[in-house]
C-alpha cells in the first residue's frame, strides 16, 4: 500500500508519472476496475471539491465507497481522531482519504493502520492532490514547468495549497513568488508587490482568506477593501501577460479575491482545475492500490 501524505516524499520523476497517468484518464483511457476494493473518505474539515472528486474518482475505478460525517459519528461521544481512523481501518477498507485540521495528523497513524492513507489536506501543512491537479492544469496549458513564473496571492501563511505548491513548483524548475496583504506573508518565500505579481507571471494563483485558521479571529479589512487592494478584476486582467492564466483552488469568494465576471472568464482555469482533480485522484488511488 502506498500512502500519499506529502509531495515532499515523492520524486519529480514519480510526480511526472502520476501526471501522465492522470492525463491518460482525461483522454478517455479506461481505468482498471477495483470492484472488490473499498474506499473510506474521512473529512474532519468541510470540503466540496476534494471530498466529492475523490468520491467520483473511486466510483470511476469501480470501488465501493464509505462516506463519513463527523457530526453523526462517535466523535460526538469524545472518541478521538486516532480511534475513529482505527475503527474504519479495522473494517478492512483498502484506502482511507483523510482531511484534518492538524498539521501532519498522519504521523500518529503510520504503522498503526493497514489501509493506504491519502491526504486530503492537513491543517496549514500540505494538500498533495490539489498541487497535482494544479500541476496537471499548468502542464496542459504550457506543456511543462521549467522557467514558468507562478504568483501565489493572498493568505499565504495559512494556506496548505501555497505551502505544497511552493515546494513542488520550485522543485520542478518554476519560479514562485508570493503577494497579497503583508500580514499573511511568509519571509521564507519571495514576496513581490501585487501589481508586479499580476504583470510578470504566467500563472496568477489566487487564494481564499482562511478565516477559520486565524486564531485571533480578526481580519483587518472588509471584503470591499480586500477586493480593491488584492482582488483580480477586469482592469487587472489587462495588466497580465497575454497568455497568462488565473487559477484558484476554490472555494472562491466572488467579489473578494476575484471579481464575479473573472471566475468563468477567458483567462480562468478554475473549473478546469476541478475537472482535472478527478483524473489526478484516480491516478493516486490506482498508485495506492497497485502499491
Ligand atoms: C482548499 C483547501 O481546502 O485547502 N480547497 C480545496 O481543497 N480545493 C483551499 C481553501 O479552502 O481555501
Amino acid at each position: 500500500m502506498k500512502h500519499l501524505l506529502t509531495l515532499r516524499d515523492i520524486s519529480t520523476e514519480e510526480i511526472q508519472k502520476i501526471l501522465c497517468r492522470a492525463d491518460s484518464f482525461s483522454q478517455g483511457i479506461r481505468p482498471k476496475q477495483y470492484e472488490d476494493k473499498i474506499a473510506a473518505n474521512l473529512f474532519f474539515e468541510p470540503s466540496t471539491r476534494t471530498q466529492y472528486s475523490f468520491n467520483v474518482a473511486e466510483v470511476k475505478l469501480g470501488m465501493r465507497v464509505i462516506s463519513f460525517s463527523p457530526e453523526s459519528s462517535s466523535l460526538q461521544k469524545d472518541e478521538s481522531f486516532y480511534d475513529t481512523v482505527k475503527v474504519i481501518d479495522s473494517f478492512g477498507v483498502d484506502i482511507i482519504v483523510i482531511r484534518h485540521s492538524e498539521n501532519e495528523y498522519y504521523k500518529q497513524l503510520l504503522g498503526h493502520v493497514d489501509a493506504a492513507i491519502l491526504n486530503g489536506g492537513d491543517g496549514t501543512g500540505d494538500h498533495p492532490t490539489q498541487s497535482l491537479l494544479d500541476l496537471m492544469t499548468i502542464k496542459q496549458e504550457f506543456g511543462g514547468f521549467e522557467g514558468l513564473r507562478c504568483a501565489i496571492i493572498g493568505d499565504i501563511r495559512h494556506s496548505r495549497v501555497a505551502h505544497t505548491n511552493f515546494e513542488i513548483m520550485s522543485r520542478l524548475g518554476m519560479e514562485v513568488v508570493t503577494s497579497g496583504p503583508d500580514i499573511y506573508k511568509e519571509d521564507r518565500f519571495k514576496f513581490v508587490p501585487f501589481d508586479e505579481a499580476v504583470a510578470e507571471s504566467d500563472i496568477v494563483m489566487l487564494l481564499r482568506v482562511q478565516h477559520e485558521r486565524h486564531s485571533d479571529g480578526k481580519t483587518n479589512f472588509s471584503k470591499d477593501e480586500y477586493h480593491a487592494s488584492y482582488g483580480m478584476n477586469a482592469d487587472r486582467i489587462k495588466q497580465m501577460k497575454q497568455h497568462a492564466i488565473i487559477m484558484h483552488p476554490a472555494p472562491f469568494n466572488r467579489g473578494v479575491e476575484i471579481a464575479d465576471e473573472i471566475v468563468e472568464g477567458e483567462n480562468s482555469r478554475i473549473f478546469k482545475q476541478m475537472s482535472n482533480g478527478v483524473f489526478v485522484r484516480m491516478a493516486v488511488i490506482e498508485r495506492a492500490l497497485e502499491g
